[in-house]
């Protein structure tokens, strides 16, 4: 009896399959038909000082507050008295005789025996490594040749000394003090002690902590592991320095360029504008100190061998803090600091701002090509500004591109106006931004299919799938996310003619200081990891080819039947074809491609597959590499290639060909 219902169960199977035979899925990519150049910058990074990306983040300096202009001027000091020693601290103020520094401290100190002096916190503690030599650096002022000596200490977390140096002769006169050591443990949470022994009165600013490993073990740099990530990504444009930060909350907190370069010690510090933005992750301890500004920007963008992309502010604030704007006659201060960025970077040694950059120490230009104009703004007071503001940057420097803002939506009446403008102004590219669902971001992978190539190009300039994620912070950059980014950004790519730059946003976050939520790379004080999402960035940014190729089922574009998104690119220099290939379905698919109009050699075909266990798994600095791409082997005959795309995965594969 039983076996009679298995044989008649496997006949209804039978039945069932010949009745819908499960059908093959061919896609045909027509490698010897480009439609599109991809531009060389296409897919680039969008750095904010948001989430401590820079002071904190980025920029390597270990001292907060280091020049006392915080709002407190001794947030994230304390003061520190050792055995009898006593001692006071008073903060002086110099006004306009050090107009970008006014203030400083001045210690009185009575510590014959023992020591006193301050002690600083760090940015949530001092990461700091076991066997690297860190550089103590400070400005000191002894006009009364007080007799007294510096002793500097790194202490751990349980307040043991795990690296020190000593400094004395101070003279009158403000100079700078140095001294270097190496460091005997690692932590994450270490402090700085600046601890004066003897009796007298002296005064002190710029008070400093760098280690010597930074990028390029350049002085004043960056964290080496950040810059690695952002290395790695090849990215080909960097967006700085935002962002909402662009514009301040108000005109006086909005970003002024001229303020970040120089003499580090003359640049003026600003409020961050991240500050207390978010009552629920609110960091009145977060300032922009510009030790990272415009200059080191540029270089930076240059070891990436990424193009600058600068956002300057148009004489608006930001229209969801006051909205202020300046008014229509007094914009030209505005106009010319963008005049003058330019010249900063490309003006030969001989003008005001090319002759700073020398003096910097940069004396070719970084060959500045493009410039946004203004962040998220909107309605007509934005087209009002924009217009004159590109008006004079055309008539002096007609070579650089300008994007123009289409607002902080992807849709909707604001949208639509500014396209509608800057369509009729004739701009070179329009600003687009998407934090949206991950079901917004597979329908839109089709959105550029019918854009207008003729107008203005289109600027991804700040994308990124927003999930409700769990706990963790870093958990809403989770697969289900990025998985639906790589979707999107395979509608981008087919569309390099008119979509020609794309940047997930934001780029950085510290784990223990972040405001937004999600971002591409996560960082401790001592660690740092790529999300899933920077995986995805990384496979298009790494394999962006020259032109793109159709790639088709049944004629038509994949966007999405069955849950397949695919792209294909070849790469004209060394002769590859590259698929990106997205299965959003649970199940997997297999596919045959048929690689029509070229020979594809099948000894050369490689592929990597970016696929999770689970939608909500996402990498942490515990576990930086649970998700990765794994490399593939893949089926080749003939002109084709057979593969099995399994559920909820991503893949990128690439042939040779002659
Ligand atoms: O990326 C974070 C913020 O999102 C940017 O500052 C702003 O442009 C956007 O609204």
């Amino acid at each position: 009896m039983r076996a009679i219902q298995i044989i008649s169960f496997a006949l209804c199977c039978v039945v069932f399959s010949q009745k819908a035979p499960a059908q093959n899925i061919t896609f045909n990519v027509q490698a010897n038909k480009p439609i599109a150049e991809v531009q060389p910058a296409m897919w680039g990074i969008f750095f904010e000082d948001i989430n401590f990306a820079a002071d904190g983040g980025l920029y390597a300096e270990l001292v907060k507050n280091r020049s006392f202009e915080f709002f407190s001027p001794l947030m994230g000091w304390k003061e520190v008295k050792n055995e009898n020693a006593t001692g006071k601290i008073l903060i002086e103020n110099r006004g306009t005789a050090s107009e970008n520094n006014p203030r400083f401290a001045h210690l009185i100190v009575d510590a014959s025996i023992g020591s006193f002096g301050i002690s600083n916190e760090g940015f949530r503690g001092m990461g700091v490594k076991e066997g690297e030599e860190y550089n103590f650096s400070i400005l000191i002022r002894n006009d009364q040749n007080s007799p007294v000596s510096l002793f500097v200490e790194l202490v751990n977390s349980e307040g043991n000394k795990i690296g020190e140096c000593k400094l004395d002769n101070f003279t009158p006169g403000w100079k700078k003090y140095s001294a270097s050591f190496i460091c005997k443990a690692t932590n994450a949470k270490a402090k700085l002690n600046v601890l004066f022994q003897g009796k007298g009165a002296l005064d002190i600013d710029m008070v400093s902590l760098f280690p010597h490993n930074t990028w390029k073990n350049r002085p004043n740099g960056l964290r080496s592991d950040l810059v690695q990530l952002l290395y790695d990504l090849k990215p080909g444009f960097i967006r700085f320095p935002g962002g909402c930060i662009v514009e301040g909350r108000d005109l006086a907190n909005r970003y002024q360029w001229k303020n970040t370069v120089g003499k580090v010690e003359d640049r003026k510090l600003i409020v961050n504008r991240w500050n207390t933005e978010f009552s629920h992750r609110s960091a009145p301890d977060y300032f922009q100190s510009y030790g990272l500004g415009f200059y080191e920007y540029f270089q930076l963008a240059e070891d990436l061998g990424a193009e600058p992309l600068p956002i300057i502010n148009c004489g608006m604030a930001c229209q969801y803090n006051t909205g202020e704007v300046v008014p229509i006659n007094q914009l030209d201060p505005y106009i010319q600091d963008m005049l003058d960025l330019v010249e900063f970077a490309n003006g030969d040694v001989t003008t005001k701002w090319g002759k700073l950059r020398a003096e910097m120490g940069h004396p070719t230009p970084f060959n500045l090509k493009m410039m946004g104009v203004g962040n998220e703004q909107w309605d007509e007071q934005y087209i009002e500004r924009y217009k004159l503001v590109a008006k004079a940057l055309n008539e002096k420097y007609p070579n650089v591109k300008l994007i123009a803002s289409s607002g902080p939506s992807p849709d909707g009446d604001r949208f639509d106006y500014l396209w509608k403008q800057l369509r009729g102004l004739g701009g070179d590219f329009v600003d687009e931004h998407y934090y949206q669902s991950p079901e917004w971001f597979y329908k839109n992978a089709s959105r550029y299919d019918n854009y207008d190539t003729k107008g203005p190009k289109v600027f991804a300039g700040e994308y990124a799938s927003h999930t409700k994620g769990g706990t963790a912070p870093e958990s809403r950059n989770n697969w289900e996310a990025a998985l639906s980014e790589a979707a999107l950004m395979t509608g981008l790519e087919r569309n390099a003619a008119v979509v020609q730059m794309a940047s997930y946003a934001p780029l950085l976050a510290h784990v223990d200081a972040w405001q937004w939520n999600p971002n591409l790379i996560w960082f401790d004080n001592l660690r740092s990891f790529g999300t899933v999402n920077y995986y995805v960035q990384k496979a298009f940014a790494n394999n962006k080819g020259t032109n793109v190729v159709p790639v088709l089922r049944d004629n038509q574009i994949i966007e999405g039947k069955d849950s397949l998104f695919a792209s294909a690119v070849i790469d004209k220099k060394t002769n590859e074809l590259i698929m990106k290939l997205v299965n959003a379905n649970s199940s997997s698919k297999t596919v045959d491609i048929s690689v029509q109009g070229v020979s594809i050699n099948a000894k050369f075909v490689t592929a990597e597959v970016l696929q999770a266990e689970s939608m909500a798994d996402y990498n942490t600095l515990d576990f930086p590499f649970k998700i990765k791409p794994k490399a593939i082997s893949i089926k080749a005959s003939g002109k084709n290639l057979a593969l099995t795309l399994n559920g909820h995965s991503f893949y990128v594969l690439k042939v040779k060909y002659k």
